[in-house]
């Protein structure tokens, strides 16, 4: 929390910019030290002696409670009495705006996320996306940026040439009405099957296509239907996962432009044809070509998303493009940022999100047709075990259905967000759901608990949330912890928004939690003491606010019972 005054403190007096300072493994140590072997050498004076001139020369802020010389070490030890006001005050006031702050101001953000293909499922994969997207567009509002979230859907390409064949071939308007996602499947998943067997049918697709691309009234007409129905199947998980898009423009929004695009692309850049495709030749960066229209000319899925890049800094005027997208197109994205910067076009702009890939650690999935797990699947399995935990464990809260779905919900994006998104994600059920693990439900778990002190605290001393506080009472190391924690907040979603990581929120809740129950299972907060409760209570409150607003970073609900 203080990081960054203590450097701006040491740089000012001696006068030397980007210095490093480390956090001490004890508390012994101080809170903060710096190391003075760097300039050690620099100066060619011990480091011991230079700790002890410059421990002399800095000028001790309000917030410092000493100074102190350890070996070659400046140890700083802030005073958390002094601030612990100001952070409770801060906390009690802004309530859910806690946190909130606005450095992006005028500044857009554009979030291409959650993406899925139509007349497919949204998979487990899209869950990724999904979520990191949501928490990301989440922790940008909250630091003041406008935030636009795209969903990129996967609306136009081959495999409608597919889809109208099989559709037109096997198709039924009655399924199609009945379950329309289920019945495309099934039919995208026989196409496979036929065309194995008749490589004739992959003509035929492609045909069907080309006349698409060509406008061609009556696939056009089916072209809408699967879209429209798919989208509204896409729109019932997005309502239970309460995730909204400001825009859904896919990809065949941009038929319109890819004229355009192809023009300006020919212009700057040196565009072959090969194998009676059009390209942009990447070999020099050791990458494969870049296709623009492919060998039949019809658009290709990078021409589309190079017209999308081209649209949103024109329509946006965006800060950074994010693409939250699976690591699988890693070099799709490559690709296209390449163009982009050949293009002179703001390349510094685009951000690729990876993520790696996600799978059960059991058999506790079953896949349905085409071997895909369904979302909803997963997010239903999540309520019902939610409801059996609860059932075993005889809460309160057990017919609860809305607090079972929210421990359920919360458990598998938490699951997903605790990760560093770079890495792959081995998902297992009795860990995600533990009460007493690094998950969602254990931070929700931890909530409920500080609600309970509160109402017993609003029972038996009939205290309010705008209390007056001796603050100086506030002295055990468990309580400087949560304090110093709470105190980190701000600096925690600055940090998760630059490195485009909700872990490091998610990681954050998980430390609180922890200095929380250590806190709560040592020290009785409710005693005769009213001026020592009061104080303790307040910390209370401000642990379960900050809980709360952390959780609603990561598009996670806080539940009242448990
Ligand atoms: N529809 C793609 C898929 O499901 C993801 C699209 C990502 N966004 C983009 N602009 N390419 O794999």
């Amino acid at each position: 929390m203080f990081e960054k005054k203590i450097k701006d403190l040491i740089s000012k007096t001696i006068g030397i910019k980007n210095l490093e300072i480390e956090i001490p493994p004890k508390q012994e140590l101080g809170d903060y030290a710096f190391p003075c072997f760097e300039l050690s050498k620099k100066l060619n004076k011990s480091a011991q002696e230079i700790a002890n001139d410059l421990a002399v020369k800095i000028k001790k802020p309000n917030f410092v409670k000493e100074i102190r010389v350890l070996g070659s070490y400046i140890n700083f030890f802030i005073d958390y009495n002094s601030i612990s006001k100001k952070i409770i005050n801060e906390i009690l006031k802004e309530k859910n705006n806690f946190g909130s702050q606005n450095i992006g101001k005028n500044r857009v953000i554009v979030i291409d996320f959650s993406s899925p293909n139509i007349a497919k499922p949204l998979n487990i994969g899209h869950l990724r996306s999904t979520v990191i997207g949501n928490s990301l567009y989440k922790i940008y509002k909250s630091l003041g940026y406008k935030v636009v979230g795209v969903n990129h859907l996967g609306d136009w390409g081959t495999q409608f040439g597919k889809l109208i064949y099989a559709y037109k071939t096997w198709g039924s308007s009655i399924e199609l009405k009945k379950d329309p996602i289920k019945h495309l499947l099934d039919l995208y998943v026989k196409f496979h099957k036929e065309s194995k067997q008749n490589s004739k049918l992959d003509d035929a697709a492609r045909d069907e296509f080309q006349k698409l691309e060509k406008r061609d009234k009556k696939n056009l007409e089916l072209w809408k239907t699967f879209r429209s129905l798919s989208l509204e199947e896409f729109k019932k998980i997005y309502k239970i996962l309460n995730i909204k898009f400001d825009s859904y423009d896919g990809e065949a929004f941009y038929n319109s432009q890819l004229e355009e695009t192809l023009k300006l692309t020919k212009k700057s850049l040196n565009t072959k044809i090969s194998e009676g495709a059009l390209i942009v030749d990447l070999e020099k960066f050791k990458m494969p070509p870049f296709f623009l229209l492919k060998s039949n000319e019809t658009s290709s899925y990078h021409l589309r998303d190079l017209s999308a890049a081209i649209y949103r800094l024109k329509t946006y005027k965006p800060y950074k493009i994010l693409y939250v997208v699976g690591c699988e197109q890693e070099l799709h994205f490559k690709q296209l940022f390449t163009i982009l910067d050949l293009m002179k076009l703001n390349k510094d702009k685009f951000i690729h999100v990876n993520f790696g890939m996600f799978s059960f650690s059991d058999n506790t999935m079953s896949t349905r047709e085409g071997n895909i797990i369904f979302l909803e699947d997963v997010l239903n399995k999540s309520i019902n075990l939610a409801k059996k935990i609860m059932a075993d464990k005889k809460s309160i809260a057990k017919n609860d259905n809305e607090t079972a779905k929210k421990i359920g919900l919360g458990a598998v994006i938490f699951a997903d967000l605790s990760n560093d998104r770079n890495k792959n994600i081995i998902f297992n059920w009795n860990r995600v759901l533990a009460f007493d693990g690094d998950t969602a439900p254990y931070l929700q778990y931890t909530y409920v608990r500080c609600l309970s002190i509160l109402e017993k605290a609003k029972k038996e001393y009939k205290l309010t949330p705008d209390i007056k506080i001796d603050y100086k009472l506030l002295k055990e190391d468990s309580e400087i912890k949560i304090i110093k924690d709470l105190g980190n907040f701000k600096n925690i979603v600055i940090k998760s928004a630059e490195n485009y990581k909700p872990n490091i929120v998610a990681n954050y809740l998980i430390d609180l939690a922890k200095d929380f129950n250590e806190f709560y299972n040592n020290i009785r907060v409710i005693s005769n003491d009213i001026n020592s409760t009061k104080a303790k209570v307040a910390l209370v409150l401000c642990v379960s606010q900050v809980i709360k607003n952390g959780l609603n970073l990561l598009g996670i609900s806080t539940v009242n019972k448990m």
